[in-house]
């Protein structure tokens, strides 16, 4: 085991262009959000000066609102349509319109807490930006204040074409303007492994429609086509939440302490809405419609993570967890495989996302179930080692699917192996 130790670094080393890490050459070639809190775990198994780095470059994108955009475009590439042409974000740096699952405050956090003073002096820099952000996503996700975080694109979401929103995106006008456009992701990997061409249509009237309203995110909530709380954010949030309140503790920040208390209060209520009581877990949810999506996807294990629901909940969905991993090669798939539309080979309709993966592996340990938690985390290492760094992985066949040679896969790999040989290190040691 661990034997691609090497390899990963290799890869990390090679996407990183200067202060910020791009996923994979010609897919991805830009800075992605979570891709880069995802890229900064990785950095510290070897590196937490650069581990710091990538969070604050990261940072340097965001808006005067507060918001960290989900792709950060410092130069035209042209390997990667839309670019920032499309996008036109009158920011400097040009950067995409919408967010995606902040998981870079629980990264800082996890710095601090495995590290010394250097570690909390960046930290104590970067919180002010950090508290800025999380005001953005409650009041502009959330201006309701129910508890429930929105996404106004799939894309927002980092889980791009999966089922969850199929029915929604399904009444998304395509805008007549649109003209001729060329998708560039499918000169670079299989389109059986990529979102459909009617998917595409829809991703960029969306966009097309948050460009005419001058990037207005209370607009956008308003009046947009596609509104949805997808569980992969609202757990990642209450999540960082936690972990921020944390933060300002340490840090001093007392005075942000009752802002982000309310924050933390108001999921009580969104617990009670986001459950799916037909199917016994936390599934998606279209707030145009009020409906619930009918199928569980691996974000649905984030509330493991984020500690949400009660016990009887948490029971119930760690029992779905051991029937879909029955049903699978690798796990965990972003769609149920006992689902019809389960498609084991494209993006987040049914492959297994090892960081993903990581944040489940978390969860499980939160909730009491070291052993499950113990087997996935051998299970995803054991497929990136049999299979390669990809992006994602068949979960029928353990095969890789998608960009190759991908930052996340690499540093997910470097957190558990290299935090794991200094963990049996210090216990030999000890
Ligand atoms: C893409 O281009 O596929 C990205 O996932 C959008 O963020």
């Amino acid at each position: 085991m661990a034997h691609r130790i090497d390899e990963a670094y290799a890869i990390m080393q090679a996407n990183d262009r200067g202060g910020y890490t791009i996923p994979t050459s010609r897919l991805y070639p830009y800075q992605w959000n979570w891709d880069s809190a995802f890229a900064a775990l990785g950095f510290a198994a070897f590196d937490r000066d650069r581990a710091w780095r990538e969070l604050e470059t990261l940072f340097d994108a965001q808006w005067p609102n507060g918001m960290v955009p989900h792709i950060v475009f410092r130069r035209d590439d042209p390997d990667y349509f839309p670019g920032p042409s499309v996008w036109q974000s009158n920011t400097t740096p040009p950067s995409s319109g919408h967010s995606q699952p902040p998981v870079a405050t629980s990264v800082a956090k996890w710095l601090i807490d495995s590290g010394g003073p250097d570690d909390i002096e960046r930290a104590r820099n970067l919180f002010p930006a950090i508290m800025r952000y999380h005001q953005w996503f409650h009041a502009a996700r959330d201006p309701h204040e129910t508890g429930l975080i929105a996404i106004t694109h799939p894309w927002e979401s980092g889980r791009d074409n999966c089922g969850d929103w199929d029915a929604a995106m399904a009444r998304v006008p395509v805008d007549h303007g649109l003209g001729d456009y060329k998708r560039r992701d499918v000169s670079h990997v299989d389109a059986s492994e990529r979102p459909t061409q009617a998917q595409y249509d829809r991703y960029l009237s969306l966009v097309a429609f948050g460009q005419r309203t001058g990037w207005d995110h209370l607009e956008i909530y308003k009046t947009g086509p596609f509104l949805m709380v997808d569980p992969g954010v609202h757990f990642i949030l209450m999540q960082a939440d936690q972990d921020l309140l944390d933060m300002a503790d340490t840090l001093g920040f007392s005075g942000d302490m009752k802002a982000i208390k309310s924050w933390i209060t108001r999921y009580a209520n969104a617990d009670i809405q986001l459950w799916n009581s037909e199917i016994g877990t936390f599934t998606a949810m279209d707030l145009k419609s009020r409906e619930q999506v009918p199928a569980i996807t691996n974000a649905s294990f984030l509330s493991l993570y984020a500690g949400a629901g009660t016990t009887d909940q948490t029971r119930q969905t760690v029992e779905h967890l051991r029937a879909i991993q029955a049903n699978c090669k690798v796990g965990v798939p972003s769609w149920d495989p006992r689902h019809q539309d389960y498609e084991p080979q494209r993006y987040w309709r049914g492959p297994v996302w090892a960081m993903i993966n990581y944040l489940i592996v978390l969860g499980l340990e939160r909730c009491g179930e070291p052993e499950l938690a113990s087997e996935l985390q051998a299970e995803t290492l054991k497929m990136i080692e049999d299979a390669g760094f990809y992006e994602y992985f068949n979960s029928k066949t353990g095969e890789g699917s998608g960009g190759p040679d991908f930052t996340w896969t690499a540093a997910i790999y470097l957190a558990w192996t290299v935090g794991l040989e200094a963990q049996n290190a210090d216990r030999k040691a000890s």
